[in-house]
């Protein structure tokens, strides 16, 4: 099994790596700048590709020959928050470069990645997960704020929906999925969930995700998110 994470060198994304080479699986982890934690794990099975997802210029850089000619499931998992205080992505704090930037990212991020690797996808009819947040979910917006976070996740949930539909000739599951609120650098460390479970539950969906609708938002326990 071929498999394909972004954001890999911390949090979630180191999380991915671990889980599945532990299965046995090949993975490629690609990192923004820094492999950071990558560099100390000992796997023949480990190939690491540095890939910004924001810049244009490594996207058409990235070389096919960096990937495997068949890629079995593509984890779209990197992402940034923006300044976490309240204050800083509030209805009057917020502006329209932020939230481009974090769209930039979180949205965009994925879109290129999945046009790139689409091929290997195709040649093997992989699975896509793109990790976006409840956060994204309009239905479960009760507290208002956030614009900036909440726009570019619920614009991932938006384009996975597309690509679930556009892709299912082509036998390409799409998933989108929240992770839970995880003890990570993103939250603080304050989440109630620790990597490990979150990233279990994710990889359960994924194997699973026959069970769901084409492009549906599902948490880490299997629960159907409204959006
Ligand atoms: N933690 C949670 O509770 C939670 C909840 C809901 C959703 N999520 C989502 O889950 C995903 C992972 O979150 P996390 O908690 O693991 O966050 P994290 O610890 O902050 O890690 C984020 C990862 O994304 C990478 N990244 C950021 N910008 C990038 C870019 N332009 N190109 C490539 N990689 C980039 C970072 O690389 P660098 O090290 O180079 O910065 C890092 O590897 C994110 O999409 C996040 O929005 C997390």
């Amino acid at each position: 099994m071929n498999v394909v994470v972004t954001g890999a060198n911390r949090g979630l994304g180191l999380g991915f790596v671990k889980y599945y080479l532990a299965l046995g699986a090949n993975v490629w982890a690609c990192y923004r700048s820094e492999k950071n934690n990558l560099d100390m794990i000992d796997s023949d099975n480990l190939n690491c590709v540095r890939w910004d997802v924001v810049d244009e210029k490594d996207n058409s850089f990235i070389s096919e020959s960096k990937f495997p000619e068949t890629i079995d499931i593509l984890i779209n998992n990197a992402g940034i928050y923006g300044p976490k205080k309240e204050s800083g992505q509030s209805l009057d704090s917020v502006t329209a470069r932020l939230i481009l930037d974090l769209v930039d990212v979180n949205c965009l991020g994925p879109l290129r990645v999945v046009q790139r690797l689409k091929p290997m996808l195709i040649a093997t009819s992989g699975k896509i997960a793109n990790i976006s947040s409840k956060m994204g979910s309009s239905e479960d917006n009760t507290s208002g704020g956030c614009y900036a976070y909440r726009a570019s996740k619920a614009c991932l949930i938006n384009i996975s929906k597309s690509m679930a539909i556009d892709l299912a000739p082509n036998n390409i599951r799409v998933v989108s999925l929240h992770p839970g609120w995880v003890r990570t650098d993103m939250t603080d460390y304050n989440g109630l969930i620790d990597i490990e479970t979150s990233v279990a539950g994710m990889a359960n969906v994924i194997d699973n995700v026959d069970n769901y609708s084409p492009g549906e938002f599902i948490s880490f326990d299997g629960k159907v998110i409204p959006y």
